[in-house]
């Protein structure tokens, strides 16, 4: 799994990416840089000027890395995985779509490239042993409801006590194999299992089954917070459009298209 070179904290090899991502059609151009405040930002400014899909934006460090519901993304230099596409599908996706074919790209693309068993906390979070190694965010280009860019951040040769994060449990594929691995190879092949899901749901194909299976949360107690409420319950499935169906404690069955989720049994260990 480690990779040609043995200094895990260089930058990307750029030709090799390139090279690595040949023939996938959502990074036909591979835009690169050392640093930039957040590749989410970058690609939404080069889609708001009717930039096309295939650009893929990659960076090694973000000075303004943003995670879902207003809360920074971060990480130190060289270690990770930081991406953004811009997505323009044939039919309009929903924003449960785009957060699935996201989500379950990473999910895919992380455990194919480090065989570790990456399971996804609804809706956004990757996770290993109810640890988050990664998230997703997307956003809708305001004015143009079928476009939109999906940022995808994963936590690599970086240790866990070295990420700056004020409340979850985190780790990476350093702690979780005890090994860096090949950042140029996780990256080509997680943006290579988002291409299959994409293409799959623009071709009209649920991904409800895979939404279900590689769940980190059904059968599971949890905590739900709305903007409004706070449910704790049983997770019991998910409806069509990706949303979480949870048996609450008052007896109630309730489905929530959005929400901050706190697993409440632990795994042990
Ligand atoms: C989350 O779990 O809260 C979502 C994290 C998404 C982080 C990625 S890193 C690349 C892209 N650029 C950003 O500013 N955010 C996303």
């Amino acid at each position: 799994m480690t990779g040609d070179t043995e200094d895990h904290h260089a930058p990307l090899n750029v030709p090799r990416l390139r090279s690595l991502l040949s023939g996938s059609d959502l990074a036909r151009t591979v835009i690169y840089q050392p640093e930039t405040a957040s590749t989410n930002d970058d690609a939404s400014a080069v889609a708001r000027d009717a930039g096309p899909e295939g650009i893929l934006f990659v960076t090694d460090f973000q000075t303004q890395g943003r995670g879902t519901r207003g809360r920074s993304w971060k990480s130190p230099r060289n270690r990770s995985l930081l991406l953004s596409a811009i997505l323009r599908p044939r039919r309009t996706l929903k924003p449960a779509e785009l957060t699935q074919v996201s989500a379950l790209g990473l999910c895919h693309g992380l455990r194919e490239s480090t065989g570790l068993d990456v399971k996804i906390k609804w809706p956004n979070d990757a996770m290993v042993r109810d640890r988050k190694i990664g998230g997703v965010l997307v956003e809708v280009l305001p004015g143009q409801p079928a476009a939109a860019v999906i940022g995808i951040g994963a936590n690599l040769n970086v240790a866990a006590d070295e990420i700056d994060v004020a409340d979850a449990r985190v780790t990476s594929v350093l702690d979780e194999t005890g090994l860096p691995c090949d950042r140029e190879s996780v990256i080509a092949v997680v943006v290579g299992a988002l291409e299959r899901g994409y293409r799959s749901v623009e071709g009209g194909r649920s991904l409800s089954a895979e939404w279900a299976a590689r769940s980190a949360v059904i059968g599971r107690r949890v905590a739900l917070r709305s903007e409004t409420a706070s449910y704790a319950g049983t997770a019991s499935g998910f409806g069509g459009d990706g949303e979480l169906i949870l048996d609450c404690d008052d007896g109630v069955k309730r489905r929530f298209n959005a929400g901050r989720l706190e697993i409440l049994q632990r795994l042990p260990g």
